[in-house]
C-alpha cells in the first residue's frame, strides 16, 4: 500500500481524509468515540503539515437525508477533541465553493456521504464531484474497506492515494494474527448485519476450528433450519444456504435462549430450549447452557475473534449472555481480537480488559480481512 508518510503534502495541499465515523449518537451526542480517537494520529500529522483537511465519512444506513444520522454531532465532538474549529459542509456544492476560503491547517467535514445517492452506488460521476475537493486522498476508514462504495473504491483512483496511520496499524496487527495464528481458532459472531456475516461464515468455516453464533445471525440460521423462532427478528438468508453446511460440527448455535414478548425489557422474560420458543415470543439473548457451551470452547482456544453481541445488549435484562461470555475471557490464554463497540463495553463491564490482545475499529471489515487477507478499498491504495 502507498503510505501517508510518502505522500507529498505541502501547506495549502487539500487533503481528502476518508474516515469511518459510523459511531452511535444519542440525543445529539457521540456515545462512543473509539473510532474518532483512532483517527487523531493521522489528523494531527496532516495538521502539522499545514494541509487543508476535508474529512468525509458515512454514518448508519440512511434512506436519503435523515437528520438523525447527520455527522454534525461528530464534527462538534472532533472540535472538542482537537480544540479547533471544524467547518461543516451540508453538501458537495457548498463544499466546492467554500473550500477556496480554507486556510492551511483548517479542517472541514462533509455531511454523511450516504445522504448522497452516488456513494453506495459506485458512481463515477459522484467520485468525480468529490475529487474536485482535494489534491490528494488519504484513507483511514478501515471499518468500511470491505465495501465498494464510491468514496473508498473509486475516489482513490482519481487522486494520489495513501493509507493513513489507522489503516496501516489495522493491517499490520491483523496480518500478524493471520500469519501467526494460534490454534484452535474460534470465532464468535453475533449482532446484526446478517448478510455481511453469512458471507464471512461461508468463507471461514473451513479455515477455523469453531464458530459460535448468537444474535440475529443465529435467529436467521435457526429459521432456515425450520426451527420456530416465534416473532424474533431475522433476515432471509435462503439465497446463501447452498453455500452453508448447517450440519457442520464446527458450527455452534444457541442451545437455549432468553425470550420475552417484547424487546423493551418491560415484559417478563424466561429461559427456554431453543426449540420451544412460542409464537408470540422473541429471542433476545443467549441462555445459560449456550454460554456454558461457548465458554468451554473458548477456554481451550488459541485465538478468539469476537464480533457482535449475543443478545439485545443495550437492554440490561438481555445483556447477560454477552457479559457472562466476556467474563469467561479471563479464563482463556487465547489471543483475543475484538471488533465493535458492544463487545468492548461488555469486556470493560466485567473487568476482563486485560484479556484483549487487539481491538479493531472494524466489524465486518475485520472479519473479512482475517478471512481473506485483502479488502477492496485497500487494494486500490496499492
Ligand atoms: C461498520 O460499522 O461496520 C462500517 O461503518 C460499515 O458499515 P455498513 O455495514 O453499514 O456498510
Amino acid at each position: 500500500m502507498r503510505l501517508l508518510e510518502n505522500l507529498k503534502i505541502e501547506p495549502h495541499t487539500r487533503v481528502i481524509l476518508r474516515t469511518d465515523y459510523n459511531v452511535s449518537v444519542v440525543n445529539g451526542k457521540v456515545e462512543d468515540d473509539f473510532r474518532i480517537e483512532a483517527s487523531l494520529k493521522t489528523i494531527e500529522y496532516l495538521l502539522a503539515k499545514k494541509a487543508k483537511i476535508i474529512i468525509m465519512s458515512h454514518m448508519g444506513r440512511p434512506r436519503g437525508r435523515d437528520k438523525s444520522l447527520s455527522l454534525k454531532p461528530v464534527a462538534d465532538h472532533l472540535e472538542t477533541l482537537l480544540n479547533k474549529k471544524i467547518l461543516f459542509f451540508a453538501d458537495v456544492e457548498t463544499a466546492q465553493h467554500s473550500i477556496e476560503d480554507m486556510k492551511p491547517g483548517d479542517i472541514a467535514m462533509l455531511e454523511n456521504l450516504r445522504f448522497f445517492p452516488g456513494e453506495e452506488a459506485s458512481d463515477k460521476r459522484f467520485a468525480n464531484e468529490l475529487s474536485k475537493l482535494g489534491d490528494v486522498y488519504v484513507d483511514d476508514a478501515f471499518a468500511v474497506a470491505h465495501r465498494k462504495h464510491t468514496s473508498v473504491f473509486l475516489l482513490p483512483r482519481l487522486l494520489p492515494p495513501a493509507a493513513g496511520f489507522l489503516i496501516q496499524k489495522e493491517v499490520n496487527v491483523l496480518d500478524e494474527i493471520r500469519v501467526a495464528q494460534k490454534p484452535p481458532v474460534v470465532f464468535i459472531l453475533g449482532g446484526a448485519k446478517v448478510e455481511t456475516k453469512v458471507k464471512i461464515f461461508i468463507k471461514l468455516i473451513h479455515k477455523i476450528d469453531a464458530i459460535c453464533i448468537g444474535g440475529l445471525l443465529a435467529n436467521s440460521i435457526l429459521m432456515t433450519k425450520g426451527i420456530a423462532i416465534g416473532k424474533s427478528n431475522y433476515e432471509d438468508i435462503a439465497q446463501y444456504v447452498d453455500g452453508m453446511d448447517l450440519t457442520d460440527t464446527r458450527l455452534h448455535l444457541p442451545l437455549d435462549v432468553v425470550v420475552s414478548k417484547d424487546p423493551s425489557g418491560k415484559s417478563p422474560a424466561r429461559i427456554t430450549a431453543v426449540a420451544s420458543v412460542k409464537a408470540d415470543e422473541m429471542i433476545l439473548d443467549a441462555g445459560p447452557d449456550t454460554i456454558k457451551l461457548f465458554s468451554k470452547i473458548i477456554r481451550t482456544a488459541g485465538t478468539v475473534v469476537w464480533n457482535g453481541p449475543l443478545g439485545v445488549f443495550e437492554i440490561e435484562k438481555f445483556s447477560k449472555g454477552t457479559r457472562d461470555l466476556a467474563k469467561e475471557l479471563k479464563n482463556t490464554k487465547a489471543r483475543v481480537v475484538v471488533g465493535g463497540g458492544d463487545i468492548v463495553r461488555a469486556i470493560h463491564k466485567v473487568g476482563a480488559e486485560k484479556s484483549i490482545y487487539y481491538q479493531s475499529t472494524g466489524g465486518g471489515a475485520m472479519l473479512e480481512y482475517l478471512a481473506e487477507g485483502k479488502l477492496p478499498a485497500l487494494d486500490v491504495l496499492k
